[in-house]
């Protein structure tokens, strides 16, 4: 035992040193790991927030890359168009007969516009041209009163009159009226037959043997792309854009318009948003009508002489890419071309058929909506039609 205690004690002596030395080694050790531990802690508690400053930065970089080029992107959709070199043209070239202006001085070309103001201006300009080519004074043309619009203005209430007869009067005369004396002659009615080219109205010319008035009862001839000789078809272009401009009140009314929506942020889409009823019912396109609306349709397009198609499938029409977009197929349109939920979108058009729940559908995509005026809200559809939700929430223009 004593040995043992003996030699334990030895040992106890070498252990208690041995432990003593282990203690001390055990408490470096305990500091290396706590140091270690401390470190580590550090190391990934550093890291860590290095890596969430790394991530933030890239995803900072990244949101600001996207942003740039949604900018980028966005800012594109607002600049001109590439216009693949093409530039107007309307300067005459040197074989271009000038009208003396005494030509033409005894045979007239009187004129009624029909269809809308698009129609009818494009119609203006082509019978300017035809008056060129059949060497004819021209009379300022009726317009129509009678189309779907039941617009009562004149030629003079739309257009600058004199400005259209100055710009012109190299190319043809114009004249307010016919003269006095010739209103009561016979005069040829013609219709002129559409997309005809250059010879067909220089026969027509053989009709001045015996008249002195050729009557149009429609300005759609539709003048376009029969190999016309290039001169002519810069007169259109000259009549089109130059000569028929705005009366003065259009003018100031449509500068007005532009600035007001300007004022909001700048730029903004005027939306020509063809979903009225007259085209409805003119191209049988009744998707996601009520069976009323469809009715309502189907009987304007029965009463309507001059629309020639009365028995329309509505779904082939729609499959054959023949009907005009739906609200929400323009806003979605929109919306893909890359325009943000922000942009401001001025309807330009005239009352959207359906009422409220189509023009909703565009609203959702798009919220800031602007209207011409009040009447457009309460207008013809009745008030009824449109929710408040939409009259507080669109603004008019005019109001
Ligand atoms: C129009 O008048 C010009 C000049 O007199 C003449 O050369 C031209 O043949 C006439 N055009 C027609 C279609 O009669
Ligand atoms: C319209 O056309 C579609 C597709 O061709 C057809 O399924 C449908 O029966 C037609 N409707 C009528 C009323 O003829």
């Amino acid at each position: 035992m004593v040995k043992y205690r003996g030699s334990s004690l030895m040992r106890t002596s070498s252990t208690t040193k041995f432990l003593s030395r282990m203690k001390s080694l055990k408490k470096i050790a305990l500091h290396v790991v706590v140091l270690l531990a401390f470190s580590i802690l550090v190391f990934v508690f550093k890291t860590q927030s290095i890596l969430e400053e790394v991530l933030l930065l890239s995803r900072s970089q990244e949101s600001e890359s996207e942003s740039q080029h949604l900018q980028a992107s966005v800012g594109k959709l607002w600049d001109a168009p590439f216009s693949n070199g093409l530039h107007p043209c309307i300067k005459l070239s040197a074989k271009y007969e000038v009208m003396p202006s005494a030509l033409g001085s005894n045979r007239f070309l009187t004129v009624r516009s029909n269809g809308g103001l698009n129609q009818m201006r494009a119609g203006i300009s082509d019978m300017v041209a035809v008056a060129h080519i059949m060497n004819a004074t021209l009379v300022i043309p009726q317009m129509d009163k009678r189309s779907f619009w039941q617009d009562s203005s004149t030629f003079s209430d739309i257009f600058d009159e004199l400005h259209f007869i100055t710009t012109l009067q190299g190319d043809v005369r114009i004249v307010k009226e016919l003269p006095k004396d010739l209103e009561s002659i016979p005069r040829v009615r013609k219709h002129f037959t559409s997309w005809s080219g250059m010879g067909y109205y220089k026969e027509m010319t053989q009709l001045w043997k015996d008249y002195q008035v050729i009557h149009v009862p429609k300005s759609d001839s539709r003048l376009a792309n029969n190999d016309l000789p290039p001169d002519i078809q810069r007169l259109r272009c000259r009549a089109m854009y130059h000569a028929l401009r705005f009366s003065a009140p259009i003018e100031s009314l449509g500068k007005k318009l532009v600035e007001r929506l300007r004022s909001h942020r700048g730029r903004y889409i005027a939306l020509h948003l063809r979903y009225e009823k007259d085209m409805l019912a003119f191209t049988g396109c009744t998707y996601g009508l009520t069976d009323s609306e469809s009715e309502e349709l189907r009987i304007m397009r029965k009463n309507t002489n001059h629309w020639k198609v009365k028995q329309i499938n509505s779904t082939e029409q729609r499959r054959g890419g023949f009907c005009p977009l739906t609200p929400k197929e323009a806003a979605i349109f929109l919306q893909a071309l890359g325009y943000p939920p922000s942009t401001l979108i001025y309807i330009a058009a005239g009352d959207i058929y359906g009422g409220d729940a189509h023009l909703l559908e565009l609203m959702s995509r798009f919220p800031n909506l602007v209207l011409k005026v009040d009447q457009f809200v309460y207008g013809s559809m009745g008030v009824s039609k449109y929710s408040n939700v939409l009259k507080s929430t669109t603004r008019c223009l005019l109001s």
